[in-house]
């Protein structure tokens, strides 16, 4: 069925660039430049980012398109969008379940990233300090990371701080201030990590970061680590939450998606692993085992870096800076879905909306803010409460929604409404993408899932129990090691 053109009630992307940028934004954050670099660490290396590769490939891409072109044709927040969709397809309408789980996902995430968000914050100014103070530089970086997640009151401080800057911007409306930001932000912290990797090469330890992470070693391949790499996969690049659907809505027709959805998945992943050419040869250098990562390894490694390179100190500003903004744009990308859906579904205005997002956000966030001290001990399935957020929505959830999304595209949708929304694709693309989501992402989804399912249940045994060793005591472990040198 051709779709005429028609705006979004929520706002529209000014250009090709703007949705590209917004969807980047999106994409690229901690995720990138925290996550990756320290789960693949778990995961040992090579055989990790291997798989990780495939499923952007073969998994993420083709469902980054189908959310996109999902979006565009709903024009509202995804929820609604799925119902229109399903009512016009003649479906069930529990398809929006997809949208519901979503909003759910999107809470989970966005609780414990604001607090990591929140670390990237404290950075930034324990570094305008050590400017301001003329001092050499962090003194000792696994003693001051350790210190930070010790105290819940410093933690919470910058979770609300951060919570409050994501509510502010999506209380304006995405495209206002966004839009402006992220055009200059994104390319800069491309730039300061290419900068980084150049350090990386110069400390001698190039090579062995690169045969660390390229070099696979196929015996350290288990369903934990498939599971882990999909999961991450996912993570990355925003899907299965639908966050890029609610993005689709206000993609203008004129636009060709397939290209679109290309450039910000290679965007994405080559963030991915840039931070992580830049990361483990200074993880390698000082003596940070790269065997276990932990939650604070970009935390802790690069601090070393910026302590000896010239101008360091001003490299570590601009370097959380980036990353905190870069964090900034993803979470306003998680909460842009359920503030859509009030403003939908209520009669709050958007600002209203927002803030009622971000409270309920805020206090799930504090779960995180307690599990790196006050109730370290609690645990279930051997992870703490961050752990469990992370693992439940990023490793179960956000797998399981890109299945139902994919299912969605290339089988309820029909042939001629998805051909309507890439009438601009070449016809053996539009067939790959087809094939693709009707029969192979979803088959290699379901396969991981069926693989893992030793995973799900006995994750303290297999799965969880290397992490809960690394992540448990992290600080302190690194504090140990501190202390001998
Ligand atoms: N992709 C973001 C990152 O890599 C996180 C995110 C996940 C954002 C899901 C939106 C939806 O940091």
């Amino acid at each position: 069925m051709v779709r005429a053109d028609t705006d979004s009630r929520h706002g529209m992307w000014s250009s090709r660039l703007a949705f590209i940028l917004a969807a980047t934004g999106s994409a690229v954050g901690l995720g990138n430049i925290w996550r990756f670099p320290y789960i693949t660490a778990e995961s040992g290396g090579g055989a990790f980012v291997l798989i990780y590769l495939l499923c952007v490939l073969v998994v993420g891409l083709p469902i980054m398109l189908a959310e996109i072109i999902i979006g565009r044709r709903g024009r509202q927040s995804p929820i609604n969008t799925l119902r229109l969709l399903a009512d016009e397809s003649h479906a069930s309408r529990l398809w929006t379940l997809i949208g519901w789980s979503g909003m759910l996902v999107g809470f989970m995430i966005l609780s414990f990233y604001s607090v990591i968000a929140g670390w990237t914050l404290s950075y930034t100014t324990t570094y305008v300090g050590i400017i301001a103070s003329g001092s050499a530089g962090l003194a000792d970086p696994q003693a001051t990371f350790g210190s930070l997640l010790s105290n819940p009151w410093t933690l919470l401080s910058w979770h609300s701080l951060f919570m409050v800057l994501t509510m502010i911007v999506v209380a304006l409306g995405v495209e206002k201030g966004l839009e402006r930001s992220v055009r200059i932000l994104m390319p800069l912290l491309f730039a300061l990590m290419l900068i980084l990797v150049g350090y990386g090469m110069s400390t001698g330890y190039f090579k062995e970061a690169l045969v660390y992470m390229f070099e696979p070693d196929f015996s350290r391949i288990t369903p934990a680590v498939i599971l882990d790499a999909m999961g991450q996969a996912f993570f990355s690049l925003s899907l299965g939450m639908a966050a890029i659907m609610a993005y689709g809505a206000y993609l203008p027709r004129s636009i060709p998606a397939g290209g679109t959805a290309l450039t910000i998945g290679l965007a994405d992943t080559g963030v991915a692993l840039v931070a992580g050419l830049a990361i483990f040869p200074v993880a390698i250098a000082n003596g940070l085992t790269t065997g276990g990562g932990g939650v604070g390894f970009t935390f802790t490694t690069l601090p070393h870096a910026f302590n000896v390179m010239s101008f360091g100190n001003w490299f570590g500003l601009a370097f959380f800076g980036l990353l905190a903004v870069a964090a900034w744009t993803s979470a306003i990308s998680l909460m842009e879905s359920p503030v859509a859906y009030l403003v939908e579904r209520t009669r709050l205005s958007r600002p209203q909306a927002a803030v009622l997002v971000a409270l309920g956000v805020w206090l799930l966030g504090i779960g995180t803010v307690l599990s790196f001290n006050e109730w370290s001990d609690y645990r279930l399935f051997g992870r703490n409460f961050q752990e469990n957020m992370d693992f439940i929505a990023s490793n179960i959830l956000l797998p399981l929604g890109g299945l139902a999304i994919a299912i969605f595209a290339g089988w309820i949708l029909s042939r001629s409404d998805t051909r309507d929304e890439l009438h601009d694709m070449r016809s053996s693309t539009y067939a790959l993408w087809r094939w693709l989501v009707r029969y192979l992402s979803p088959v290699l989804v379901f396969l991981v899932f069926l693989s893992a399912i030793g995973v799900l249940d006995l994750s303290s045994d297999e799965a969880a129990a290397p992490a809960t060793e690394q992540t448990d005591s992290d600080s302190e472990v690194l504090l140990e090691d501190s202390a001998e040198s």
